[in-house]
């Protein structure tokens, strides 16, 4: 296969590497998101919807399920990390001049801040899980959720790194569903506009609520 072929053809399906495991990381953030909208509901009969919800996700399928989702999106998050930087590697070989031109630094600074922002959200991804997994950081009680939300929450320090986190992953989501619904065929001009709204409704549910949650605790609105 002639050097252009084979470079495009490795470049075509590391893209759709990366659109399929980006689908399946948006369906678990926004999932992830509407379970703790739950945050928002009354306690139910001495036990908060959120603690019964925690119950239900350990416990289902006899404790299997939990594992076998954990499987899933741990795969799909290092297909997609090893798809970003084994395709970035490739572009930075082809071109090892940098470009010159106003429209390739457009988009090599979105590319750029891609790669920026994929970083912050998976240390945001390190310290959220040792916070409210693992119970590393702050107080913590096995099975309280809703409790360790909140006493985390309550932390000016802890709800500032969440909010600031969730402004990187409303740039990482906004221009990966883009990318993604342009790889998967969405890419005609005609359907620009819709792409962008999508793409910018999207990210900004997810971050909205997300957002929601430290500031409902910090104002007092969500409280133990
Ligand atoms: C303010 C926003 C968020 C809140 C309030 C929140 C809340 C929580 C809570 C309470 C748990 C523990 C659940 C349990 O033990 O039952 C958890 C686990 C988790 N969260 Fe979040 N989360 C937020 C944002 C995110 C984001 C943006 C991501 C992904 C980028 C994420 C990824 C995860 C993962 C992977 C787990 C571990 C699930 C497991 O394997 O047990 N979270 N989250």
């Amino acid at each position: 296969m002639p050097k252009e072929a084979s470079f495009l053809a490795s470049s075509i399906g590391k893209k759709i590497v990366m659109a399929v495991t980006g689908i399946m990381l948006v369906g678990f953030v926004v999932g992830h998101m509407a379970g703790n909208l739950q945050l928002y509901l009354p306690a139910h009969g001495g036990e908060h919807p959120l603690d019964a919800y925690g119950h239900f996700l350990r416990t289902m399928l006899h404790g299997a399920g939990i594992w076998i989702a954990r499987g899933g999106l741990l795969v799909a998050a290092l297909l997609h990390i090893w798809a970003a930087v084994t395709l970035t590697k490739m572009n930075m070989e082809a071109r090892p001049v940098a470009y010159k031109e106003v429209k390739s630094q457009a988009s090599t600074l979105a590319s750029r801040s891609m790669r920026v922002s994929g970083f912050i959200v998976l240390s945001f991804l390190v310290f959220h899980l040792l916070h409210l997994t693992l119970g590393k950081i702050g107080p913590f009680e096995e099975g309280k959720v809703f409790q360790n939300v909140v006493q985390g929450f309550q932390s000016p320090v802890i709800s500032g790194f969440y909010i600031l986190a969730m402004v990187c992953l409303f740039g990482h989501l906004r221009h990966g569903v883009w990318s993604m619904l342009q790889t998967l065929g969405l890419s005609h001009p005609s359907y620009n506009t819709l792409r962008d709204r999508l793409a910018f409704g999207v990210a900004l549910l997810v971050v909205g609520a997300n957002i929601s949650f430290p500031l409902a605790v910090l104002a007092g609105f969500v409280k133990l």
